[in-house]
C-alpha cells in the first residue's frame, strides 16, 4: 500500500513544487504518421503557465494497469485559447491507451514537471537538433524564439522518411530546417549530428545556442560537438520515470560533478546544460 502524508490539506507535493493534478478534456486528436498522434487538451491552467522542455505526467488509464503515469512533454501551446498539445509515439501499452482515449473523455494530468529551456538575452541565433520524438518539445520551443524574434533553425534526424512529422509547423514559423536519415531515404545520409556539422562551418555562430532533444547516443555525439564547437548546449533527456516530481529517485542519470554524482530528471532536469551529464563517454 502507497501512504501519502499530507502536508497540507491541497496538496500532497512539496508546497514549492506548485503541481496540480487536473482532469482535462480531450478536445482534439491527429495522426501525424501511423503510430504518431498528437492530441489537443484543453487546459486554461497549464496552457498558462507552461514552459519550453516541461512536462505532464498523464494517467493513462481508469485502473491500476499501468500503475504509472507517462511523462510527455508540452508540444505545443496556446495560452489565448487555452489548451495545449502533447505529441506521442505509440511505443508500448501507455502511450496505446492514450492515443485510444476518446474525443471528449477527460484525461488526468500532473503538472507542469521540470525545469525549461532557458534561452539568455543575448541568443543571437538557435540550432534546434532533434532526434525522433525529441521533436516534441522542441516546436514549443521554436514558438517562443519567434515571439521573442530569435531566429532559429531546425536540424531534424530519423531512422527513415515516414517517421518525419511536424515540418509544416516549423515551415509556419518560417524557420529553416535540413533533415537526415539513417537508411538516406530523405535527406542527408547518416545521423543529424553528422548532417549538422556539414552545415556549421556556414553557419554563423556568434551567439548561437544548440538546443537538442533524441536519444541518449545522439546526445552524447551532441555533447562532443558541441564542446568542440565551444556552443552553450541545452539538452532535454528522456528516462523511465515513476513519480515524475523527485519522491521516488528512479529517474537518475550519472552528472559530470564529483560533489553531485547523480542528477534527477523529473527534479533537476528534463533539461541540462549538456556539460553537466555524463553520457559513459
Ligand atoms: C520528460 C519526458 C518527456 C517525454 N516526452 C515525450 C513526448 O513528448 N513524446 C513521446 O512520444 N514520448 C515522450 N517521452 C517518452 C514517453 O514517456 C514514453 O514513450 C512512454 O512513457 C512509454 O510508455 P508505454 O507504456 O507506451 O511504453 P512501455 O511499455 O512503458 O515501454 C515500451 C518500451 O519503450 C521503452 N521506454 C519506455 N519509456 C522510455 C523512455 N522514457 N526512454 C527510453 N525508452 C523508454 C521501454 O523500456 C520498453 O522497451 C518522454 C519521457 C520523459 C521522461
Ligand atoms: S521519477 Fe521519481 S524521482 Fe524522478
Amino acid at each position: 500500500m502507497v501512504i501519502f502524508y499530507m502536508r497540507d490539506k491541497s496538496s500532497i507535493f512539496p508546497p514549492k513544487l506548485n503541481l496540480k493534478i487536473l482532469n482535462c478534456e480531450l478536445l482534439d486528436k491527429t495522426w501525424l504518421t501511423t503510430t504518431i498522434i498528437r492530441q489537443r487538451i484543453d487546459c486554461k491552467e497549464f496552457s498558462q503557465i507552461a514552459q519550453p522542455g516541461q512536462f505532464v505526467n498523464i494517467k493513462v488509464s481508469d485502473n491500476f494497469i499501468p500503475l504509472l503515469r507517462r511523462p510527455i512533454s508540452f508540444h505545443r501551446v496556446n495560452r489565448q485559447q487555452a489548451w495545449f498539445e502533447i505529441l506521442f509515439q505509440i511505443i508500448g501499452k501507455g502511450t496505446e491507451l492514450l492515443a485510444n482515449i476518446p474525443l471528449g473523455d477527460r484525461i488526468n494530468i500532473l503538472g507542469p514537471l521540470g525545469n525549461h529551456f532557458i534561452i539568455p538575452d543575448n541568443c543571437a541565433h538557435a540550432i534546434l537538433i532533434a532526434g525522433g520524438l525529441g521533436i516534441a518539445p522542441l516546436l514549443f520551443l521554436a514558438q517562443e524564439l519567434i515571439s521573442r524574434n530569435i531566429p532559429a533553425t531546425l536540424f531534424f534526424g530519423n531512422k527513415s522518411s515516414e517517421n518525419f512529422c511536424c515540418l509544416n509547423d516549423f515551415e509556419e514559423l518560417q524557420i529553416p530546417y535540413s533533415l537526415a536519415t539513417d537508411d538516406g531515404s530523405l535527406g542527408f545520409k547518416g545521423t543529424v549530428i553528422d548532417l549538422f556539422l556539414t552545415k556549421q562551418k556556414q553557419m554563423s555562430q556568434s551567439h548561437s545556442i544548440i538546443f537538442g532533444c533524441g536519444p541518449n547516443p545522439m546526445l552524447q555525439k551532441l555533447k562532443r560537438v558541441a564542446e568542440a564547437s565551444k556552443l552553450h548546449c541545452q539538452v532535454s533527456l528522456e528516462t523511465m520515470m515513476a513519480c515524475g516530481f523527485g519522491a521516488c529517485l528512479g529517474c537518475a542519470v550519472n552528472s559530470t560533478s564529483a560533489s553531485e554524482p547523480y542528477k534527477y530528471v523529473c527534479k533537476d532536469g528534463p533539461v541540462f546544460n549538456v556539460s553537466e551529464i555524463n553520457f559513459g563517454e
